[in-house]
């Protein structure tokens, strides 16, 4: 069977892409990722991200390598890929004196919908993206978050089946950045494919099923997010204590739940084996008639899973030299 006829949604093959001087930005990428996947594409700045996604949405050829989009080869068959393509890009380039209205509906004409139908999809999509009631305004005096929904709704005019997103919640405030998780799950629950590149691991963790960590052009790990944090070690749980002279007791008694070791400053740090629960050991403390000052979970982070698997932070400053062809 040819790689065409393939079932995947998104398939990259020994992808290489060197900019002018040298640089690898994209170093030898192989990727697999199955129709109605939420796949993310996590990695820090200049990892790779938004090259890959280019390169995928057409907009960039490769130096070597291939992929395919929906069985398309994106740069053989770059029409056809792009049809079944939509694309939220980190820089997009919107019009600042058009409304979003406008540009919904130059994006419905432009995909050759109807008049009155591409007005009424450009309607649906501010509904959707919640963006009516500045549907009329310019673009340009949007807030970054509505330029990012308005972004998101352009994407969609063309019902896509693979949808890329890059970086869709960077610089949105919490609940901004919440409101598009939701409709990335309901989009994906309606069957669309979903790449999505992202700097946050609570992120692909909210949203993707199977996550690539990309680092200076090559994928480094990939796995659900679980897996990936299993790699950085088990939660901790911080304990305080009420006493702090009842902390060695208290160590005694949490050792049933996992690695339990005293906390600089007072306090104890649980790595637990397995099983999240928070409320198992505080039951266990109150039993014991030990109180609780505060407990809290230990979230690991995109440096914590970076440091595991690259041995270098995420954020390293001074970065390390990116690699350079010969
Ligand atoms: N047009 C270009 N010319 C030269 N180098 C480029 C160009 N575009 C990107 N690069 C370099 O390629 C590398 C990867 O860039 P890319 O934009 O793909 O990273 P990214 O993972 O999307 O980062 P960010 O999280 O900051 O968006 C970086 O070192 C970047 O400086
Ligand atoms: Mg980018």
């Amino acid at each position: 069977m040819s790689a065409a006829d393939d079932q995947r949604a998104i398939l990259v093959e020994d992808l290489v892409r060197t900019y002018p001087g040298g640089l690898r930005a994209v170093d030898g990428v192989n990727l697999e990722v199955a129709p109605g996947e939420i796949y993310g594409f996590l990695g820090p700045n200049g990892a790779g991200k938004s090259t890959t996604v280019r390169i995928l949405t057409t907009l960039l050829r490769p130096t070597s390598g291939r992929a395919w989009v929906a069985g398309h080869d994106v740069v053989a068959e770059a029409g056809a890929a792009r049809r079944v393509i939509g694309v939220a890009l980190q820089e997009a380039a919107l019009d600042p004196l058009m409304t979003g209205r406008e540009l919904l509906r130059l994006q419905g004409a432009l995909h050759g919908l109807r008049r009155a139908q591409a007005s009424e999809r450009g309607d649906d999509l501010l509904e959707r993206v919640e963006l009516v009631d500045a549907a009329d305004r310019r673009v340009g005096t949007y807030s970054g978050g509505m330029r990012r929904r308005l972004d998101l709704a352009l994407a969609l005019v063309q019902r896509p089946r693979v949808l890329f997103l890059d970086e869709p919640t960077t610089g949105l405030d919490p609940a901004s950045r919440a409101a598009l998780w939701r409709e990335v799950r309901a989009l994906n629950a309606d069957g669309t494919t979903v790449f999505l590149t992202t700097q946050y691991l609570e992120e692909a963790e909210q949203l993707a099923e199977r996550v690539g960590i990309i680092d200076r052009g090559r994928i480094v790990a990939e796995g659900t997010p679980d897996e990936l944090k299993a790699r950085v070690g088990e939660p901790a749980l911080h304990v305080d204590l009420v006493d702090p002279a009842e902390a060695e007791r208290a160590r005694e008694l949490l050792a049933a739940h996992g690695e339990c070791s005293h906390r600089r400053g007072g306090g104890l740090i649980v790595r637990m084996s397995g099983a999240r629960a928070i409320a198992p050991v505080v039951r266990t403390l109150d039993e014991a008639g030990i109180e609780v000052d505060t407990v809290e979970v230990e979230t690991p982070t995109l440096d914590d899973v970076f440091l595991a698997v690259t041995g270098h932070a995420a954020t390293d400053d001074p970065a390390p030299e990116p690699s350079l062809s010969a």
